[in-house]
């Protein structure tokens, strides 16, 4: 939620056994192409519909079994994307940020990983024969990065979105440090500078 707090992973690390750790991932790639021929996409930006509804990034709790976080984030990418994510892995270097929420008592971690846009698109491919998909994905969507003359289509209505936890304010805040987006688009949507 909104007013989640963030907090560094260190002090996310020390947090006793009643925390429940998830990691997620926003998995991109370069897309040179353009939309009607005249608005560049600039990249391909993953996020799924989930079983509630609400627009979040792929991955899920960390288990007993996962003996790192990220161990535990590329299972559950397994899980939810199917087979084209075991041409790579998400790293610790790819770690972006961590947000805990008080109840249930849930601390997100959240990674970043470009793609190329023949890894990403083998990633839309495959989800279909994902173990979790139609159960706990409904489907992966490509984020607009664009903003269409009227100034709402594209990036400002899909923000209008219902998202689970943290998953907004981790999107504006890739889309912002990865340079993801053009700078008239930062500009329109007058996002405030990330922490
Ligand atoms: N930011 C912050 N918190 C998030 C984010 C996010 N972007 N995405 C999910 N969460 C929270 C969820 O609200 C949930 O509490 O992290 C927790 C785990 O994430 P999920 O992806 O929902 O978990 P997953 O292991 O994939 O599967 C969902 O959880 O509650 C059970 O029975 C439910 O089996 C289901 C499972
Ligand atoms: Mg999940």
């Amino acid at each position: 939620m909104a007013g989640d707090r963030k907090v560094e992973l260190g002090e996310a690390l020390a947090l006793g056994p009643g925390w429940r750790h998830a990691c997620h991932a926003l998995l991109y790639a370069p897309d040179p192409r353009k939309l009607f021929g005249r608005i560049p996409l600039r990249f391909a930006v993953l996020m799924q519909m989930r079983f509630d509804g609400r627009l979040g990034f792929p991955g899920g709790f960390v288990d007993a079994q996962d003996s790192t976080l990220e161990d535990g984030l590329n299972r559950e990418l397994r899980e939810e994307l199917g087979e084209a994510v075991s041409v790579f892995r998400v790293e610790r270097s790819d770690y972006r940020s961590s947000h805990l929420a008080a109840r249930p008592r849930v601390v997100a971690h959240f990674y970043a990983k470009r793609l190329t846009l023949e890894q990403l698109q083998a990633v839309e491919a495959r989800a279909p024969q994902a173990k979790d998909h139609g159960l706990e994905v409904l489907g992966l969507v490509r984020v607009p990065l664009y903003i269409l003359r009227d100034g709402e289509g594209g990036l400002p209505a899909f923000l209008d979105n219902a998202f689970i936890g943290a998953a907004r304010e981790q999107l504006l805040e890739a889309l912002q440090d990865l340079e993801l987006l053009d700078p008239g688009t930062i500009a329109k949507l007058k996002i405030p500078a990330s922490k």
